[in-house]
């Protein structure tokens, strides 16, 4: 099949000014600390019918809602992955209309492109790696990127900010990821593989609001270490990383005016 070649979605640049932001974080490991770091309030259900949980404070100036995905009621584990982040941000966008939708978690990074355990990446774009459909177009579809809302400049600021490294995020639905993803991640430069922000790029662009994303490192793609044992090792400490880096972030997003 000969290959069309893919789009890039752009999405809508940041306002001026910023005041209220949805925060969006899958797992309550990664969000407890965050929440501490910026007074939230107690997690209370987003709405009837769905796990998500919604806190909510103010923080600098910037009316905030932080927004985890939940447990699932059978198994207990929070729900992860690309369609529970989806549905998540566009119920709160139904009721918690945002400025910006801040996505912030854990990823796998790649030592061959500077990733270390702990360390920052901000997203420039995201695409799914483990979409593929051989047909016309929506071959070209399922590889479509999508820029989110800073400017290269303001990556490099924010960047800069945070010790943080700029570039691509790609989300899938795995935890570990084949061979063919790992060339593919090679291909496309990803500095951080996940598994929300694309979902929730869809969501971004569907609705206009502006998006960014904040990623810290608990496993390395490219090393010997199984990312299942390396995440559960490391997910406090890059949880800790971000929960630091995300009053600085926010502080950045006010001061911009
Ligand atoms: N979150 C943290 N590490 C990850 C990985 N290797 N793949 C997908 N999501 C992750």
């Amino acid at each position: 099949m000969r290959e069309t070649s893919s789009p890039t979605f752009t999405l809508t640049p940041l306002a001026q000014p910023v005041r209220s932001v949805l925060l969006y974080v899958a797992m309550e490991a990664e969000a407890s600390g965050i929440a501490t770091a910026l007074a939230l309030s107690a997690p209370r259900s987003l709405r009837a019918s769905s796990t998500a949980m919604l806190r909510d404070g103010e923080h600098n100036g910037l009316r905030i809602q932080l927004v985890t995905a939940g447990r699932d009621a059978l198994l207990g584990v929070d729900h992860i992955g690309p369609v529970f982040g989806a549905l998540a941000v566009a119920r709160a966008l139904d009721t918690c209309p945002a400025d910006v939708i801040i996505n912030a978690g854990t990823a796998g990074g790649f030592q061959s492109r500077g990733g270390a355990i702990g360390a920052l990446v901000i997203a420039r774009d995201v695409q799914f790696h483990d979409c593929r459909v051989e047909l016309p177009n929506f071959d070209a579809l399922a590889r479509a990127h999508t820029r989110l809302s800073l400017s290269d400049a303001e990556l490099d600021a924010i960047a800069t900010l945070l010790h943080a490294s700029v570039g691509g995020v790609s989300t899938g639905s795995s935890l570990g990821a084949t061979s063919n993803e790992i060339a593919f991640f090679t291909r496309e430069k990803t500095l951080a593989k996940e598994m929300e922000l694309a979902a929730v790029a869809v969501v971004a662009r569907e609705r206009g609001v502006p998006l960014l994303a904040l990623k810290s490192i608990t496993d390395l793609v490219d090393q010997h270490e199984p990312a299942h044992e390396a995440f559960v090792k490391n997910l406090a400490f890059a949880s800790a990383r971000l929960a630091r880096a995300m009053p600085q972030l926010l502080q950045w997003l006010r001061a911009r005016g």
